[in-house]
């Protein structure tokens, strides 16, 4: 070859290839305007209307995401907003709330998604799509990540997703899917995070699923599985497991040691607590609520290193819990109501101190002033009878010590408050007075709302310790709310955005956004809020801590304040958040009376 044809060679060959890229970047884009069609167009895929740079080079938003790799779509993401954003769900996503019109072809759409076949990374969530999940979607090989979250897909998981043995993640929650749990998830070989929340799935839990030892987060919750659960122990990277909310009906089976967080509430489990449990030195929350646990407790659960969350509520719990018993450093919540617990409770899980919020009302617990039963309810052989009795005396017991501690409550808060009002009127109490508005908006002045709260929900404050008021990071609540995301957004009220968030722990949070006006201190404003913290009350919004956001330049108006408190799943956020201060207000207005 001479030296022209071997320029002429290089130059074709560049011309070439330059050519294939021109041309696959075009091929590409009208792949992607053809499923903008199917999806009905979206307003998410709007830019892609008179788009006619480069497909790769289209800037990233929230609700849309384009990635490549040398000029091949890798990675695509389309968040729809068919969905209803407030939803009652204890789930953390959102559920759909609309579908595609019935022209709408599954299968036409999942065959043009397929022509994307170096696509790594596929998220389509919210976008009403609708119909059985077609076979052929394993035709995208390189599949790592797929969530197609919140849509109306049904029928079962297609057998041939087997075939994506390079999955990492397989997200499908918020959806239809029926028939059982695939037997075959073990051919996912690599897969760490299997996610079916809030379907319809019956059946067993997969035993295959544990052999799939890569999985870190496991989450069938809010499904129909029925009978065993398998001994999990092989699955040595597990950190998380929520099967919340199915009608499992085994015993307890044995845990991996990793675990963080264990959510097994709202099922049948019955048996005893393995005394393994009390090992699993990395455990932070753990949800056995509602189900049928009997026997006694294994009291290191108590004291595990990194346990914040215990919740034991509404089994069948018996016997008594050691006096000198070890509180883990971390526990924050405890809650061991509705069992049949009796003797003493102890002094580490007491009501005096302000470190932890204890439940334990409807045992049987020694413990004066509390909402217990007699002792003979507590004794299995013989439980029926004298239940109706106890209650009644229950709630008298309940009220006399209610209305005590009320009074010291509202003793606390007046010496409390007189030291605040020589100091001035700061920001806080603007904040309260705002809240006022709120209730003279609904046509009830706040006076009435808060005796009206204070008589009907003293009988339960008896059951209450006070909580912890923890300080948040702002990155621990960008991490809660994927960013303040738009889907984490549950409305706003006169004073600030509200935002539905989850801990690292899997608590779901309420946060709510303050920005600060005017100069305050903001030494002050956390005084205060510890002290609303500790008004803890069962009916009311607890709040859980605070984040105080200095901004960039350090100047107050760039401050912003973020108020965390439970969530609360059922009913109006905005009573329910006014309520704390509505107890505050209530408690002010009878100082002016002192
Ligand atoms: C990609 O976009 C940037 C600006 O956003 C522009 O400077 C660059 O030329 C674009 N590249 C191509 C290949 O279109
Ligand atoms: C679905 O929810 C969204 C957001 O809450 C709302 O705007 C829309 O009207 C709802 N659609 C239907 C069909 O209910
Ligand atoms: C599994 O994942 C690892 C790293 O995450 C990767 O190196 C390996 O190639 C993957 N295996 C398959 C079959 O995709
Ligand atoms: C799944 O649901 C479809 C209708 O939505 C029904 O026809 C089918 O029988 C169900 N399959 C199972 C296994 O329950
Ligand atoms: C428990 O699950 C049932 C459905 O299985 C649901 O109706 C009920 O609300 C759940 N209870 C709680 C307290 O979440
Ligand atoms: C709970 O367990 C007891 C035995 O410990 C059993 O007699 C009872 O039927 C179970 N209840 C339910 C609702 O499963
Ligand atoms: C659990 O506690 C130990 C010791 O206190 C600590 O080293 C470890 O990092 C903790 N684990 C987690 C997941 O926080």
């Amino acid at each position: 070859m001479g030296w022209s044809s071997w320029l002429l060679f290089l130059y074709l060959s560049w011309s070439f290839f330059f050519s294939r890229t021109h041309e696959s970047q075009i091929y590409q884009l009208q792949l992607l305007l053809q499923l903008r069609k199917h999806l009905e167009y979206p307003s998410q895929l709007g830019i892609l209307e008179s788009y006619n740079g480069d497909l790769c080079n289209l800037s990233s938003s929230p609700n849309l995401g384009v990635v490549c790799l040398e000029d091949t779509v890798t990675e695509l993401k389309i968040m729809g907003d068919k969905l209803v954003k407030v939803s009652n769900d204890f789930n953390g996503f959102a559920i759909p709330n609309q579908t595609l019109s019935e022209s709408f072809s599954i299968d036409s759409f999942v065959t043009t998604l397929t022509r994307l076949t170096s696509l790594k990374v596929l998220r389509l969530v919210s976008l009403g799509i609708w119909g059985p999940l077609p076979d052929k979607i394993h035709r995208l090989y390189s599949l790592e990540v797929l969530d197609l979250s919140s849509n109306f897909l049904f029928g079962s998981i297609p057998p041939q997703l087997s075939r994506l043995v390079k999955l990492n993640s397989l997200t499908l929650n918020g959806n239809y899917f029926n028939g059982s749990v695939p037997e075959w998830l073990d051919s996912l070989s690599n897969l760490t995070i299997l996610s079916l929340k809030s379907n319809r799935f019956n059946g067993q839990f997969p035993s295959s699923i544990c052999r799939i030892i890569t999985l870190t987060d496991i989450a069938l919750s809010h499904n129909h599985l029925t009978g065993k659960l398998p001994d999990l122990s092989t699955l040595s990277s597990l950190h998380m497991l929520d099967l919340r909310e199915n009608k499992l009906d085994s015993d307890l089976p044995g845990m991996p040691k990793e675990l963080i967080t264990v959510l097994l509430s709202n099922n049948s489990f019955s048996g005893n607590i393995p005394g393994q449990y009390g090992q699993l030195n990395q455990l932070q929350h753990l949800d056995l609520s509602l189900n049928n646990l009997s026997g006694t407790l294994p009291s290191s659960i108590f004291s595990l290193p990194n346990i914040s969350y215990l919740n034991l509520a509404e089994n069948m719990l018996s016997g008594s819990l050691p006096n000198h018993l070890l509180c883990g450093s971390k526990l924050g919540f405890v809650d061991l109501s509705s069992n049949k617990l009796i003797g003493v409770l102890p002094s580490c899980l007491g009501t005096m101190l302000d470190k932890r919020v204890v439940k334990f009302g409807g045992n049987c617990l020694s413990v004066d002033t509390q909402n217990q039963h007699q002792e003979s309810y507590c004794n299995v052989a013989n439980e029926e009878g004298k239940q109706s009795r106890c209650r009644a005396v229950g709630i008298l017991v309940a009220a006399i010590a209610g209305a005590v501690l009320v009074i010291s409550l509202l003793a606390m808060v007046a010496v409390f408050l007189r030291r605040r009002y020589r100091s001035g009127r700061t920001f806080e109490q603007n904040i309260i007075s705002k809240v006022e508005q709120d209730n003279i908006l609904t046509g009830v002045s706040s006076e009435v709302l808060a005796n009206a709260r204070f008589i009907s929900e003293v009988a339960k404050l008896g059951t209450q310790g006070a909580p912890v008021c923890r300080v948040f990071t702002l990155e621990e609540l960008k991490e809660a709310t994927n960013n303040f995301d738009s889907s984490s957004f549950m409305g706003e009220g006169s004073i600030g955005k509200i935002y539905k968030g989850r801990l690292e722990n899997g608590t779901y949070v309420a946060i709510r956004s303050l920005s600060l006006l005017k100069k305050h201190s903001i030494q002050n404003l956390k005084v205060r809020l510890d002290m609303l913290s500790k008004l803890h009350h069962p009916h009311l919004v607890g709040l859980l801590g605070h984040c105080v956001d200095s901004g960039i330049q350090n100047d107050s108006s760039s401050t912003k304040v973020f108020l965390v408190h439970e969530y609360v799943p059922n009913g109006n956020y905005r009573t329910h958040l006014s309520g704390q201060y509505c107890l505050l207000q209530g408690s002010e207005l009878k100082i002016t009376s002192f």
